[in-house]
């Protein structure tokens, strides 16, 4: 989601005909796009501002600005505490950004946008876009949950969908500018169409919106994240069944092994209701892969807790998860009870958490070797000019022989050889030659650096 709202914001400055540059010597204008989530990346961001404060001395037409969480987590207080910032921009309030700027050097004063309502999205132009292969497209935003540990529906807002026939409509736009590989973006895609946007009375779920993009000509893969436990359903995970260009990568949040601590987190499941889903999940899909997110150390949990989470993961077998130290966020419930864990067990718990998901990861990799996989190239090798950089539904990476003129196609590939959780294979199947496609326009096959590619993250987080 935050790659997705610098994206846009870059777009939205380029079209206004500003250059993005990466180095802040050479910038009029130094926007941070920031994340609540966890304390941690609030203090990056607090201290590179603090760092920022002399260089808007010697150069008073510096514009510095704040767009997302925090913004909308500290509001004004930002000002007081950070005076040389001159905008801010909620989460819901990107379009407003050039106008601010503009504000700012000619009114010389600060701008504070805030905006509860809305989507935030609406009217999205993509010039941005042209010549990528994949492409963020977000179908909701905002949580109308309240787990106990996050900060998220603070930040975000509600929970409100885009119309299905707007995200259909915006799907076609893509795919003929050319992208092969969207990726659905929301807190929550699984609850996707409880609450839909200007008043379209339109209700669809997830599982018949990912139906609807299927059968857009010109996409071939499409993924999405992230999801919650009680609203994946079975129909999301048949349309996943029946559709071969949704991603085979399943990102849901476990959080905690232990159904005391589940209670506390308040996740609306137990683990077997978890367990549950998972299994039905690989039943209808037996090339799922399932990652997942896990907290150690949240308020109250207890060594048998703890435990309790290392077994779910031995026994669910995950092909890969992100292990986070819990971080106590202002507004939430469990910020009010005691956070007395010592950081050093935190850490313990963190780490054994790693090493025991490596194993697993590394094993379960292991079972893939000698299968012939669809993958989409993404890049050329970072290791190597002759190798390209590709990805399996599981998303999965793989390298193997190749030119830049493989980008953005999909090719089938035998898996020889895993290091390090990227496959080395061989090419079983080469993609036709460059034709007119759907639109008329010859296709796009040309190398795009990785710098201007919207590229998959690994396991991206809610
Ligand atoms: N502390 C630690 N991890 C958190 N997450 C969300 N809030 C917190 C917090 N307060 C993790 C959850 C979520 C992921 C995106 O970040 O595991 O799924
Ligand atoms: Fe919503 Fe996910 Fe945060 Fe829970 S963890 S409140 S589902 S964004």
């Amino acid at each position: 989601m935050n790659d997705f709202d610098s994206d846009m914001a870059a777009g939205l400055l380029k079209k206004e005909g500003h250059e993005i540059v990466q180095d802040d010597d050479s910038a009029d204008v130094i926007l941070f796009n920031t994340c609540s989530v966890r304390q941690h990346a609030e203090d990056r961001v607090l201290g590179q501002l603090a760092e920022l404060k002399g260089e808007k001395k010697k150069r008073p037409d510096l514009v510095i600005g704040v767009m997302g969480c925090m913004v909308e987590n500290y509001k004004t207080k930002f000002f007081a505490d950070y005076p040389h910032v001159d905008i801010l921009i909620g989460t819901r309030s990107i379009p407003e950004l050039p106008k601010a700027i503009e504000t700012v050097r000619t009114e010389r004063r600060q701008v504070l946008e805030l905006a509860k309502t809305g989507f935030g999205y609406e009217l999205l132009e993509m010039p941005r876009l042209e010549g990528k292969f994949h492409a963020y497209l977000p179908i909701m935003t905002g949580c109308d949950k309240v787990c106990s540990f996050c900060i998220v529906p603070y930040v975000r807002g509600r929970e409100i969908s885009r119309p299905l026939r707007e995200v259909a409509d915006e799907v076609r736009r893509l795919a003929e500018i050319g992208v092969k590989h969207v990726t659905l973006l929301g807190q929550n895609v699984n609850s996707y169409g409880k609450t839909v946007a200007s008043g379209e009375s339109v209700s669809a779920d997830f599982a018949t919106l990912l139906r609807a993009v299927s059968k857009v000509p010109g996409i071939e893969k499409i993924g999405f994240t992230t999801s919650h436990p009680e609203d994946a359903s079975e129909e999301l995970f048949q349309a996943i069944r029946d559709e071969d260009k949704i991603s085979r990568r399943f990102h849901l949040p476990l959080q905690s092994g232990s159904d005391f601590i589940l209670e506390r987190m308040k996740r609306d499941h137990t683990l077997a209701e978890y367990r549950k889903k998972i299994d039905r999940m690989r039943e209808l899909i037996p090339d799922i892969a399932v990652t997942t997110d896990i907290i150690v150390g949240f308020p109250g949990e207890t060594d048998a807790d703890y435990e309790a989470t290392k077994k779910a993961l031995a026994d669910i077998q995950f092909d890969g998860a992100f292990i986070f130290k819990y971080s106590p966020r202002p507004h939430t419930a469990a910020a009010r009870w005691e956070d007395s864990m010592p950081m050093d067990e935190k850490n313990r718990r963190n780490n054994e958490l790693l090493n025991l998901q490596k194993e697993i990861t590394k094993r379960k990799n292991q079972t893939w070797l000698g299968r012939t996989v669809k993958v989409m190239v993404e890049d050329m090798s970072k290791k190597s000019r002759e190798e390209v950089l590709a990805r399996t539904w599981q998303e999965k990476k793989v390298v193997f022989k190749g030119s830049g003129t493989l980008i953005g196609s999909s090719l089938r590939v035998r898996l020889e050889q895993v290091f390090d959780e990227t496959y080395r294979a061989e090419v079983v199947s080469i993609p036709p030659p460059p034709r007119a496609d759907h639109s008329g326009r010859p296709a796009k096959t040309g190398a795009s650096s990785s710098s201007e590619r919207a590229g998959t993250k690994e396991f991206q987080p809610e």
